[in-house]
């Protein structure tokens, strides 16, 4: 390949993530059903797409489906530590321009979004918004030859609808993550047993008897609460939100204020989206002993900064001991998204679908090119059913369907007592 097309870490890990992609690929069954059609119809022929998504195995599935529907794909990460390294080098090897390495710098970090906007995206996939961002902020002139773009996460849409409400956007982009076929399944099942699964290869902890704070009880915190709860934890929510705080209550769970939950805690969650969920003063009520994780987007959800200021230790791979005026807490991921950091993310099981509303949110901006307002779009329900039907084909699932009559019965209202 010419110099310059790709920057991984070690283009000797091809083969092993050549295997572990296949893994993937194995318990995707829907994102096939949709790779085998792209194989065929060709929707993204000649497109160049962008990204700025984790570098895992699911989203390597991704890519090799987009490049059959006839993309070429520029890709770097969109965390410094989530990079499949061995993952980063099978794509290269199949000739994708891709640029990352788990653990680059924060400079790196943009030189590889860099990277990415230099081959001139029509389409961009974010998780998280980096790449719309720099496009708006530092990179204006790519914007007419830009189709639209699609957002994988909750936090990416919630700075997508405040642009789109600033009258700042200036392309069409559809929230992948507001689909109910990705949040109610990735955000709640992905979430909830991949947090567990990073804390758990950082500290190997028995959550069993152990008092769990969720900090927030979105799709994600839900998910976070339940899993929780399975493994035998007490499990306490702190929330903001009146109705989810309800909901957390009537779920079973403990609802208190972070000021009380910081005095009992053993293990604390952020799953919020938001920051300075945890500070420091927070931090110094805590049990001797307390693990700190953070399950959202971005780092800023736990003051790590202020917990910088004492004196640490590495104690094993993603995981530091901190010295709190003679107390120690433990933090897991330095503080990032904790099962990407630390663990591979989310169960392919569950990107099939996530990965499902991507391929087809990108065949939908491109057949509707020209006629999307610069607006953050949901995809149409009929599409989203259509992923639902997809995996349940793939689950080798049977459902009913409504009879004429039914049909009929839903649509009228003159049939009342
Ligand atoms: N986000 C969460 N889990 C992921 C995964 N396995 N691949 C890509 N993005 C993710």
């Amino acid at each position: 390949m010419e110099e310059g097309m790709f920057n991984v870490k070690d283009m000797k890990l091809a083969e092993k993530g050549k295997l572990n992609i296949e893994w993937a690929e194995a318990q995707m069954g829907a994102l096939m059903k949709v790779r085998e059609r792209f194989e065929r119809e060709k929707p993204l022929k000649g497109i160049r797409v962008g990204m700025a998504l984790h570098i895992t195995k699911e989203t390597a599935a991704l890519v090799r489906t987009m490049v059959k529907g006839g993309a070429d794909v520029a890709i770097t990460g969109c965390n410094p530590l989530s990079t499949q390294d061995d993952v980063a080098a099978a794509l290269a090897k199949e000739g994708i321009r891709v640029y990352g390495w788990k653990g680059e710098t924060r400079e790196e970090y943009y030189q590889n979004l860099q990277s990415v906007l230099s081959f001139k995206p029509q389409l961009t996939v974010d998780d998280g918004g980096d790449l719309v961002h720099e496009i708006h902020t530092k990179h204006q002139e790519l914007i007419q030859g830009i189709i639209g773009g699609t957002e994988e996460t909750t936090t990416g849409v919630i700075r997508l609808r405040a642009m789109e409400e600033d009258k700042a956007l200036r392309y069409p982009l559809i929230a992948v993550n507001d689909s109910e076929t990705k949040h109610l399944f990735d955000n709640y099942l992905g979430t909830g047993q991949s947090t567990f699964d990073g804390i758990i290869r950082a500290s190997n902890i028995l959550i069993a008897g152990k008092t769990v704070v969720v900090a927030g009880f979105g799709d994600c915190g839900r998910g976070v609460a339940s899993r929780a709860k399975g493994l035998g934890a007490r499990v306490i929510v702190t929330e903001v939100n009146p109705v989810r705080a309800l909901q957390a209550f009537h779920e079973g769970y403990e609802v208190m204020k972070m000021e009380n939950a910081a005095r009992v805690g053993d293990i604390f969650i952020t799953v919020t989206g938001d920051k300075r969920i945890i500070t420091i003063e927070h931090v110094k009520k805590m049990k001797d002993g307390a693990i700190l994780a953070n399950a959202g987007h971005f780092d800023v959800e736990l003051d790590v900064e202020g917990l910088r200021k004492y004196p640490s230790k590495q104690i094993r791979a993603g995981f530091e001991r901190f010295d709190v005026g003679g107390k120690h807490i433990y933090l897991c991921g330095e503080g990032r998204l904790v099962n990407l950091a630390v663990a591979e993310g989310h169960p392919s099981g569950v990107m099939d679908l996530s990965f499902c509303n991507q391929a087809l949110a990108l065949e939908y901006l491109v057949k509707n090119r020209g006629k999307l307002e610069n607006r953050v779009y949901v995809l149409p329900r009929e599409l989203d059913e259509g992923v639902a039907m997809l995996k349940l084909k793939s689950l080798g699932v049977e459902i009913d369907s409504l009879t004429e009559e039914q049909r009929e019965y839903l649509h009228s209202w003159n049939q009342g007592t």
